[in-house]
């Protein structure tokens, strides 16, 4: 590690002096762990890693680091994909990992109050002990943390029904970047008063402020869920199944998660624990899921939506979840994604917005490109369609290190031909920050260059991740 500077050094006693040893960790005894998130980015070591168990706790880390001119890098569960809880050179990390539990449920209001270091599965768990629900839902639920959740605006499987994580929070708490804690835990729907600070910190990547508790909008527990898992025959019958659902379930409609074959064969040909729903070759695999208030009612209506649906030709073939363990059997296709992590090595993965019409377009045109520009290329594509959300794993087999510039290039060009947003859900951190341009306008990366300046004039919070500082410090 290099040599610690001055400022550095002063920073690590005033910490230490601080905080107890088992919240402020130094050097050597800083955890591996603590290194790197999972974007596949060489380990960094934080010089030090701060891990309050208090609001307060976190203000003051700041606050200490702020005043010694150190950078921050915030941090989670760590499972997240852009690189924005990967340490920087330098930097102090706080996690939020000890903030951690649930603080109240207000069924009257439907909130529920959390720490950021919550894992999301206890909040989800929670939630439905209290006969209530949380929508957000990711394959990285049992490891992620709220915090990091809200930090990127976590996006997930039920959004085409309950919207992003911003869509979930009615109040939050925060420490900017001097220090500053703010605190805001609205449980009111409707709050006119002012400008709506809060989603200025959900979705910026611990750039402008470090979450430290949340008020969640809780909704009603699902009384039955109905999934099927569909072979289809071609991309247009994908989008009319689609157009079909939202007419047919109306609100009930969950998720409509489409994989294509590539990814199919992957998922359930090397994924342990993985069994197809459906057999034989489809062009397409779509998961359709619907929440409904009872199984007597919904249940029929469900069949009778699908039966309509093979008999206009739209599916191939379709298996229908008879019981929670079959809707679990085919969520385990699609949540396969998670495992490529350790079954395929280092790659890189995407998470595109393009219109929902382009999508096979565009995974064609990618897939092509790819292979031309890269011998032993896989590619396989899956994601919430019904979003206009593609998600890509993309690697050279064979390959270390992997070309992850090349194929992003390939990756994010054709999405800026086809109209595309580099990140519908994962954020930009520093994976994806040479593209930004191509999906934000130069005034709007001006402007978040300028509300960058006016909450962290130092550029400590997080430095270099989202976007570079015109005059970076
Ligand atoms: C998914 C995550 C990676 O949808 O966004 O699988
Ligand atoms: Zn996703």
């Amino acid at each position: 590690m290099a040599e610690l500077s001055p400022q550095q050094t002063a920073c690590l006693a005033a910490l230490a002096a601080h905080f107890s040893p088992a919240t402020c960790l130094a050097g050597e005894d800083v955890p591996i762990r603590n290194e790197a998130d999972t974007s596949f980015l060489p380990r960094t070591r934080p010089i030090a890693l701060v891990r309050p168990d208090t609001p307060q706790g976190v203000a003051d880390a700041v606050r200490i680091c702020a005043a010694h001119g150190v950078a921050i890098v915030p941090q989670g569960g760590l499972t997240g994909l852009a690189g924005g809880a990967h340490p920087v050179p330098g930097a102090v990390a706080i996690s939020v990992e000890r903030l951690s539990g649930i603080e109240e449920i207000d069924a009257a209001a439907a909130t529920m109050t959390v720490r950021a270091g919550t894992p999301l599965e206890v909040i989800q768990q929670s939630a439905l002990d209290a006969g209530f629900f949380v929508p957000l839902d990711l394959g990285a639920r049992g490891s992620c943390l709220i915090g990091g959740n809200l930090a990127t605006n976590a996006g997930g499987n039920r959004v085409i029904r309950y919207g992003m994580t911003r869509d979930m929070v009615l109040g939050l708490e925060y420490v900017l970047a001097d220090g500053t804690l703010v605190t805001g835990l609205n449980k009111m729907i409707k709050n006119n008063a002012g400008y709506d600070l809060k989603q200025l910190f959900i979705g910026s990547e611990g750039t402008l402020g470090i979450i430290t508790r949340v008020v969640l909008r809780l909704q009603p527990r699902p009384g039955c869920t109905l999934a099927a898992l569909c072979g289809v025959g071609s991309y247009d019958d994908v989008v009319s199944l689609l157009g079909a659902a939202r007419r047919g379930l109306g609100p009930l409609l969950s998720a409509f998660e489409v994989m294509w074959p590539d990814y199919w064969k992957e998922a359930t040909e090397t994924v342990t624990g993985v069994r197809k729903p459906i057999e034989g070759q489809h062009a397409f695999y779509v998961l359709i899921e619907a929440q409904g208030l009872s199984e007597d009612i919904d249940g029929p209506r469900f069949m009778g939506w699908l039966e309509n649906q093979f008999e206009a030709g739209l599916i191939e073939d379709a298996a229908i979840a008879q019981s929670m363990a079959d809707v679990a059997m085919f969520w385990r296709t699609r949540d396969a994604a998670g495992e490529f992590q350790t079954i395929l090595g280092p790659h890189v993965a995407f998470d595109i917005g393009l219109p929902v019409s382009r999508m096979d377009a565009f995974a064609r045109t990618c897939r092509q490109r790819l292979a031309d520009a890269i011998p032993d290329i896989l590619s396989v594509y899956y994601g919430h369609i019904g979003d206009g959300n593609i998600h890509i794993v993309a690697l050279q087999r064979g390959a270390s290190p992997q070309p992850a510039a090349q194929i992003s290039r390939v990756v994010y060009e054709t999405v800026r031909e086809f109209d595309g947003t580099i990140s519908a859900e994962h954020g930009i951190g520093t994976v994806k920050k040479p593209y930004l341009g191509y999906t934000r306008s130069p005034e709007e990366m001006a402007l978040m260059a300028r509300i960058k300046a006016a909450l962290d004039p130092k550029g400590i919070l997080n430095p270099g991740k989202v976007f570079d500082l015109p005059s970076a410090p």
